[in-house]
């Protein structure tokens, strides 16, 4: 097993295999700062917290999200700063505080209280929201070598936050484009980039629609010429059809040697229940490694160009591709 750290997480590699098509299929080990030990008992006390709410969630199995008697969805919201954030579900902001649940405030200037908190850090969304901003860190850092000027696509950047930290690991200097569809999450990104001392120059942003302005999309990113690309927390709310035909286009603007990830939630979500009808994210739909496999060579892409990337907490599949021909 090999295991590298970083300056905010480690990773350990705990089997390398390939999958029937050829791809390579790596399970990792991925650690941060709220998986230490002395935060034991918070984590099991989260546990016991969600397994009483799948357990409620079970005895009512078609009780729809935002049904009034929805007590799940209820004590979920009991915090204020828990209300506050649910209101930026699915958007960028929402994932902006989970990435980093030491943020003292929420943006309404609700108090981070400890139990908002404790839930971003250690509730199987908030773990497996940072451990596939991680495993994206880890595969570029891995592919990315010797590139010289990294030149890097957001794809639903949100507020940037993971592809931010991602740049940290990289020595080499970066140009960043930045694309979503809400205009608040790229403002927002803008200010947030002065926190990691980047220099206007090498940033640009553009709000744009990646499925129904396809075509606008195509000409920014093929003047903007990347060799690196990221695209997470978008395709659980895109169709089978709109994954394969987004993939064929970002694949098509990639060079030889330019490199891609994105993701999907898996089917093995450990607290899958709680994540549609407590949390009550709406509109994601997960799938398994293999489906998205398939979508991927539907679009062009061969197994050999492939890796999937599973973490071990279950949540998202994270699956990285470097463009070989
Ligand atoms: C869950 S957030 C993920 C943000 C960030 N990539 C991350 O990993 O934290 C999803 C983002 O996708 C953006 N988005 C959703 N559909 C989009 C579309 N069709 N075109 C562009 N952006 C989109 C939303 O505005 C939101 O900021």
């Amino acid at each position: 097993m090999s295991s590298q750290n970083f300056n905010f997480f480690s990773l350990t590699i705990q089997k390398i295999d390939r999958t029937e098509s050829g791809a390579r299929i790596v399970r990792l080990a991925v650690r941060d700062r709220f998986s230490k030990k002395r935060y034991t008992l918070q984590r099991w006390a989260l546990v016991l917290f969600s397994n009483g709410l799948t357990l409620y969630l079970k005895t009512k199995p078609d009780m729809p999200a935002d049904a009034p008697n929805n007590y799940a969805r209820y004590m979920l919201r009991l915090t204020p700063a828990m209300r506050a954030w649910a209101q930026h579900m699915p958007g960028g902001f929402a994932t902006y505080y989970v990435h980093n649940p030491d943020r003292r405030r929420i943006d309404n200037n609700k108090r981070l209280d400890l139990i908002t908190k404790a839930l971003f850090q250690h509730s199987y969304d908030g773990r497996g929201i940072r451990a596939r901003a991680h495993t994206m860190t880890w595969f570029l850092s891995k592919n990315l070598v010797d590139q010289g000027r990294i030149r890097w696509v957001s794809v639903a950047s949100g507020t940037g936050q993971p592809t931010f930290d991602a740049s940290t690991a990289f020595v080499s200097p970066i140009d960043h484009l930045l694309i979503d569809s809400d205009q608040d999450a790229l403002d927002f990104s803008q200010k947030l980039a002065e926190e990691y001392d980047k220099n206007e120059d090498t940033l640009r942003f553009e709000n744009l629609n990646v499925i129904k302005d396809a075509q606008k999309m195509d000409e920014v990113i093929a003047e903007f010429n990347p060799n690196c690309l990221d695209a997470m927390g978008l395709f659980e709310y895109l169709t089978e059809d709109e994954i394969v035909a987004l993939l064929r286009r970002l694949y098509a603007v990639l060079p030889v040697g330019g490199v891609m990830v994105f993701t999907n939630m898996r089917d093995t979500h450990p607290n899958l229940d709680v994540h549609k009808c407590a949390v009550a994210w709406p509109g994601v739909q997960e799938r398994k490694w293999k489906f998205i496999e398939a979508l991927i060579l539907e679009a062009g892409v061969s197994s050999e160009e492939l890796t999937i990337l599973l973490p071990d907490d279950d949540v998202y599949g994270i699956y990285g591709l470097v463009k070989s021909q």
